[in-house]
């Protein structure tokens, strides 16, 4: 084996001058490589008898081993614009068909950057890759203020979401690479502007009584404001309305996102100590140090918000019933009940506002007791246990004696109310009831329970309404 080295040479080596038919290859037929890469041609001939030598164009420099029938040629590859042909000779003079060696500089610069804000926190800018021989890769490294970015081949675009991004001009430098070197730099500047505000929906709420403490279940929707930054976390605050305001703050926040639009749905529970009417704003924390804050909700816990005793006469009180601002509830259950001789069966006078806010409802048909409690409610479940007001020390006085024709002439009266074929239904627990809170001479007893059976369906239609 003989090793050679020639600058701008023509490599000839002869070993053999004999002359019989040959068949030779050279191979590869075209390398694509990189600046200074040391590339190798490999000839062979089946007539062993044959040197073999290469001849390049424009000529290089290189080192050449030759074996029986076989020539290989080392080369570094040196850049040359209309790449580098390698012919392989026999001693003969016999040539093959010339290979070809392209060499790729470092990289162009990109084609065609665009760029814009993507969202509340990041900016995407991309572009098209320089041209480059085939097989070979380019590489990108974006710089970015002190960020930098080293991105692979295949990628043509980048999401930049800076730590505490501030509303100016954001310059992306992108200067492409390739393992020859780096080629050139080209830029463009990103204008940025977000605002630390956003706009949250208020859907709805849910109260309910644990432990003690009312929690506050309600649902937000609100716009996704970075996409490319995750959340740390997201704190929701409730203040309380007046002159000496208590804030109640929880991180307790459940998200989900709607993949159809931006929006993500938050779910908090806040605990109160009492119901409670709150103004509500939403911080989202992300991680790149963005901080958003919501326009401010008002939600209330309860939509009564006071009830108090206008006046009271003979089994009737009128009561004046303020409800919050906004509410939509149509019903509140008022239950009356005797706080001494508690009765177990509850009855329930069911008002409707009928949108009104505020407005006054006289209660018709309480029986006579001292010292009664009146429950306002929201809902029947657990009224006296979860009422929205409380009203004691109601005094309902007897009924005058009442005579048996002004008895008659009121229960003619309410026939056409009950039906005059229909007998008039007493429930047990309505009896029951009306036993265990008067106390009135046997004589009279007959009397009152027919009247109080009138009055107890009534009571008990509304009881029906209530529930439909
Ligand atoms: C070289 O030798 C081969 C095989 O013997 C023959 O085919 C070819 O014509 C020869 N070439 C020249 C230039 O003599
Ligand atoms: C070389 O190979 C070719 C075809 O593969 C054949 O035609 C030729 O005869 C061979 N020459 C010798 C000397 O073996
Ligand atoms: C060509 O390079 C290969 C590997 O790089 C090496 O094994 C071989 O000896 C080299 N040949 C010559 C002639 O320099
Ligand atoms: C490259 O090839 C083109 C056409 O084939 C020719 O016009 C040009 O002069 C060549 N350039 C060099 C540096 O050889
Ligand atoms: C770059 O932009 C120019 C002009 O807008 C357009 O003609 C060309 O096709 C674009 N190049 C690529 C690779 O899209
Ligand atoms: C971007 O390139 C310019 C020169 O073109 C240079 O002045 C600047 O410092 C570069 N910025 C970064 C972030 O690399
Ligand atoms: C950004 O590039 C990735 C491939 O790296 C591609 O999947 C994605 O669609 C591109 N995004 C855009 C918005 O062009
Ligand atoms: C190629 O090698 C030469 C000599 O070692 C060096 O001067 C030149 O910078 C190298 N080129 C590249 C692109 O690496
Ligand atoms: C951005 O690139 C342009 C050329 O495309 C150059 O003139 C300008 O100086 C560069 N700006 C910076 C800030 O590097
Ligand atoms: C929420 O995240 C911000 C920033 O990461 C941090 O300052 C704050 O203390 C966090 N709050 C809670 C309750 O984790
Ligand atoms: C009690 O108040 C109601 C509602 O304001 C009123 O209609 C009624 O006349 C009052 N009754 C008495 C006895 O003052
Ligand atoms: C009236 O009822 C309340 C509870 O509802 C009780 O605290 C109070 O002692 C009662 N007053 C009288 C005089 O019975």
């Amino acid at each position: 084996m003989t090793m050679a080295v020639f600058l701008f040479v023509v490599i000839v080596i002869f070993q053999n001058y004999l002359s019989s038919a040959s068949i030779f290859t050279i191979v590869p037929e075209t390398q694509y490589v990189y600046v200074n890469d040391t590339v190798t041609f490999e000839c062979a001939t089946n007539v062993t008898q044959f040197g073999l030598f290469f001849v390049t164009y424009p000529s290089v420099m290189g080192s050449v081993s030759n074996s029986a029938g076989m020539a290989s040629l080392n080369l570094t590859a040196t850049s040359e614009v209309n790449g580098t042909s390698v012919t392989c000779y026999a001693s003969n003079g016999t040539a093959t068909e010339p290979a070809y060696l392209y060499v790729q500089s470092p990289p162009d610069i990109v084609i065609n950057i665009t760029g814009y804000q993507l969202d509340s926190c990041c900016m995407f800018i991309s572009w098209y890759p320089p041209f480059t021989l085939p097989g070979l890769t380019v590489q990108y490294i974006i710089s970015v203020g002190t960020d930098q970015q080293y991105l692979n081949d295949s990628i043509t675009n980048y999401t930049y979401c800076p730590m505490n991004p501030t509303n100016k001009q954001y310059l992306f430098n992108i200067t492409t690479t390739n393992k020859a070197g780096n080629g050139s730099t080209s830029n463009i500047t990103v204008g940025f502007q977000s605002s630390s505000n956003f706009q949250s929906i208020y859907q709805e709420h849910l109260t309910y009584h644990i432990n003690n403490s009312w929690n506050l279940h309600y649902l937000l929707s609100a716009h996704q404001l970075c996409t490319g930054v995750s959340l740390t976390n997201i704190t929701i605050t409730g203040c309380t309305v007046g002159s000496s305001s208590t804030c109640y703050s929880s991180t307790n926040v459940s998200t989900s996102r709607s993949s159809s639009d931006n929006n993500i749905s938050l779910v908090v529970i806040i605990n109160l100590p009492s119901k409670e009417i709150l103004t509500t704003n939403v911080i989202l924390y992300y991680q790149n140090g963005a901080i958003f804050q919501s326009n401010t909700i008002m939600i209330s816990t309860h939509d009564l918000q006071h009830i108090a005793v206008v006046n009271i006469t003979f089994n009737k009180v009128c009561l004046q019933f303020e409800f919050v601002n906004g509410s939509t509830t149509d019903n509140i259950y008022i239950h009356i009940t005797n706080y001494e001789e508690p009765v177990h069966q509850p009855v329930y006078y069911n008002i409707s506002p009928n949108d009104q806010l505020n407005f006054i409802q006289c209660i018709t048909n309480i029986p006579a007791g001292n010292n009664l409690t009146l429950y306002a409610c929201e809902s029947m479940d657990g009224c006296t246990t979860n009422p929205a007001a409380v009203l004691t020390g109601i005094n309902i006085d007897k009924a005058p004696i009442v005579s048996s024709t002004m008895l008659t002439s009121y229960l003619n009266s309410h026939e056409d109310l009950l039906g005059s074929t229909s007998n008039p239904i007493c429930y047990s627990s309505v009896l029951l009831m009306y036993t265990s809170t008067t106390t009135v001479s046997s004589t009279v007893i007959s009397t009152m329970t027919i009247e109080d059976c009138n009055i107890r369906e009534s009571q008990g239609l509304s009881v029906m309404r209530a529930y439909q």
